[in-house]
């Protein structure tokens, strides 16, 4: 695995887009409440091509013309800056981050007329936010109007960029790989505290609160996305994120949480018992989801796809269902009626990386599904859900929900389990629950 620069990512990109442009947007701050605003987060694709982390900035590729990268950032401004924290400004931008061009935020209505001829089409992001394409079909109407006259060609279709730099992003670098496992090992840490630091009577809100805290502990920024920490049967609510019942004696704990670092994600779920100890039925449960993970990451190598990652979880954990006379009938025909369903709903696996559901696309230019390369990275997560309300199934399974998920990089041979070491076989996990919550302090 390489280690590519900003610049040769845009190179890259300026080669995918032809004779288009591209305008790619940082993520604009998004209020809270009155006066206040979530916490900022740069847009993942703006973060890939530019690794700048500021506002209200765009990135303009020109493949087209002379100066093909231009940058809006926004100015200098000491009043500003008294409030809300230090800008980099147009000459330090030029100076660091290697574009042909910056210039202030504030002109980018004023100079955009004169990066667009030339250009057959305009890439952006078509599908996050459509005030901002309204925005931009105004703008070009404005430049259509004054150039009419003009011997310019100019863009005449909108191209959707995402799925472009999706396809960049599928395989990672160094040191993407690199962030990644920093995400993994501050994720390492939470999850453990968070099985040492549970027991009867605790909160699911502060279980959270000590997992979470020992992410940032651990050297990450917070959290890649809101933390499931769902005790007993809510953890049959697949995105359960209340997080805010107190844990019982005897109920599982299934925490799907990970922590982001450099915006890069981890993304884990382990299911651990409360008390420390596993049932003889959540015993059964758990070994069955643990075996169909472990089938499935062993699937991970090159050549094979997401698909047969997920052909084998469901054969394992079908097989399973069978066992437990959860199912009946052939291994066969529960596949091919998609039996399994009702207690396995989702699917096996995503991309990751700067989001934690990663936007690169699953499926070639040539519409088949990617094959698995060195450098790409997903989760394998099966889980299995009883509802406490399904009364078809025996009493001792009823409200068990069990997933655990770990993230996968393929390696040229075969793969590594970036977040191995979270404990997760019956004697590890039990042991970990016996740990002193106050030596991870
Ligand atoms: N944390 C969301 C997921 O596992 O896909
Ligand atoms: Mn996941
Ligand atoms: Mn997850």
């Amino acid at each position: 695995m390489e280690t590519t620069s900003y610049i040769e990512r845009r190179n890259e990109l300026l080669e995918r887009i032809g004779s288009g442009m591209a305008i790619v947007m940082a993520s604009s701050h998004k209020q809270r409440s009155h006066d206040t605003e979530y916490s900022y987060r740069q847009d993942s694709n703006f973060k890939y091509l530019t690794g700048f982390n500021e506002p209200e900035s765009i990135l303009v590729l020109t493949p087209e013309n002379e100066v093909k990268t231009t940058l809006f950032v926004r100015p200098k401004d000491e009043l500003a800056e008294l409030w809300s924290g230090k800008r980099m400004g147009i000459s330090k931008a030029q100076e660091l981050l290697d574009v042909d061009d910056v210039h202030s935020i504030e002109d980018f209505e004023r100079i955009l007329p004169e990066l667009m001829p030339g250009h057959d089409s305009l890439y952006m992001d078509l599908f996050e936010d459509s005030s901002e394409v309204v925005k931009m079909l105004e703008r070009c109407k404005k430049i259509q109007m004054a150039k009419r006259k003009a011997k310019v060609l100019l863009p005449s279709s909108f191209k959707n960029l995402r799925s472009e730099i999706g396809r960049m992003r599928l395989k990672k670098d160094q040191n993407e790989i690199l962030a990644m496992r920093k995400a993994a090992s501050a994720t390492l840490l939470g999850h453990k505290g968070a099985m040492a630091f549970t027991g009867p009577g605790r909160n699911e809100r502060e279980v959270q609160a000590y997992m979470e805290f020992l992410f940032k502990m651990g050297g990450a920024q917070g959290t890649a996305y809101e933390s499931i920490v769902a005790g007993g049967n809510n953890a049959n609510t697949l995105h359960y994120v209340n997080n805010n019942e107190n844990l019982k004696d005897g109920d599982l704990l299934l925490i799907d949480a990970g922590a982001e670092f450099n915006l890069y994600a981890a993304d884990v779920t382990r299911t651990f018992p409360v008390n420390g100890k596993f049932s003889p039925a959540q015993r059964d449960v758990y070994q069955l989801v643990l075996e169909a993970q472990k089938a499935s990451i062993a699937m991970a190598k090159p050549g094979k796809t997401l698909t047969d990652v997920h052909k084998e979880t469901l054969k394992v954990l079908t097989d399973g269902l069978i066992h437990l006379k959860v199912l009946e009938g052939s291994l066969e025909e529960n596949l091919e009626q998609h039996l399994y369903r009702r207690f396995y709903p989702h699917g096996t696996s995503h991309w990751l990386g700067l989001d934690v559901h990663d936007e690169s696309p699953y499926i070639t230019e040539t519409l088949d599904e990617y094959v698995f390369e060195e450098g790409m990275v997903f989760t394998i997560e099966p889980g299995l859900y009883f509802p406490a309300t399904d009364a078809t199934l025996r009493n001792e399974l009823q409200g068990i929900g069990i997933r655990i998920e770990d993230d996968i990089l393929i390696t040229h041979n075969g793969h590594e389990i970036l977040t191995a070491g979270i404990p997760k076989e019956i004697k590890e996990v039990e042991e970990a629950c016996k740990t002193d919550y106050k030596s991870f302090l």
